[in-house]
């Protein structure tokens, strides 16, 4: 293996992606890559702009110069900067989230994401979790997984995460539309929409703890991936 492993960590909205990606990248000393921030920040800087996110010519010129930036905070977290702007928190308000499957879907926006995405994994080490890595960022991770559960009870996470983050909480029957809708958005759309790599292990996490769905990655990497080839037998 010329590179570290990486991992795919790919699902629909309110799966549990970044809460348990990022607690296994600490545990396994991988490098820890939301992918999902990268669209909501360039969505937070088009609203900014106020250009029309469903418009692809409005939003290509915004991908000229523009400064993208991930780097680890404490606790794990990933913060995110764009154009200068520490966008951490506000990538997660309900209009990012209701424009951000429309900004996601240009060809033009994937093309540029993904060619940043792919030049951050050069060298291994890491897990990257969002909705195409299994299928078109790293098509050849060591480790995919398809993240999963079923609607209700992504709806019943969303509620919770909005509200520990300060947020209005909508009733559940309207969270849980807004995330079909965003599903069929995102599993839609023409270039590399969300869908399960042919070789990527499905995990179902309904009723499944945090800890538990923590433990199955770690289980299948330990099962996938030799430990002579993991970060810490290499001084990452
Ligand atoms: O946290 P949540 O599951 O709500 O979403 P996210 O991972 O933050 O991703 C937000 C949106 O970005 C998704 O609904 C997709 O439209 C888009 N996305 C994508 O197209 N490709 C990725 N690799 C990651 C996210
Ligand atoms: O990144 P993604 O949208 O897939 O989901 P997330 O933001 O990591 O998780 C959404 C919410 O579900 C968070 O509040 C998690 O604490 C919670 N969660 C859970 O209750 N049980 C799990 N097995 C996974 C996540």
């Amino acid at each position: 293996m010329s590179r570290l492993p990486i991992v795919a960590i790919d699902g629909p909205a309110g799966a549990g992606k970044s809460t348990v990606t990022r607690a296994f990248a600490r545990q396994m000393g991988l490098v820890y890559l939301d992918t999902g921030a990268m669209y909501r920040a360039l969505t937070w800087w088009v609203l900014r702009q106020g250009a029309d996110p469903a418009d692809a010519a409005a939003v290509e010129p915004l991908l000229l110069d523009l400064d993208l930036q991930l780097s680890a905070g404490g606790a794990g977290e990933q913060l995110v900067s764009i154009n200068g702007f520490d966008v951490t928190e506000a990538i997660r308000s309900p209009e990012v989230t209701a424009q951000v499957s429309l900004v996601a879907a240009h060809g033009c926006v994937r093309q540029a994401l993904t060619a940043q995405q792919q030049a951050m994994g050069l060298k291994g080490g890491l897990v990257a979790e969002g909705r195409d890595i299994g299928t078109a960022v790293f098509p050849d991770a060591e480790l995919k997984v398809f993240l999963t559960a079923t609607a209700a009870e992504r709806a019943r996470r969303r509620a919770q995460d909005l509200e520990r983050r300060g947020f209005e909480v909508p009733p559940l029957a309207e969270l849980e539309a807004q995330i079909a809708a965003r599903d069929h958005q995102d599993s839609s759309r023409e270039v590399a929409p969300l869908c399960q790599a042919e070789d990527a292990v499905e995990l179902v996490t309904d009723g499944m703890a945090i800890k538990a769905v923590i433990q199955a990655l770690v289980d299948l990497f330990r099962e996938r991936v030799p430990e002579e080839a993991w970060p810490a037998a290499n001084g990452v």
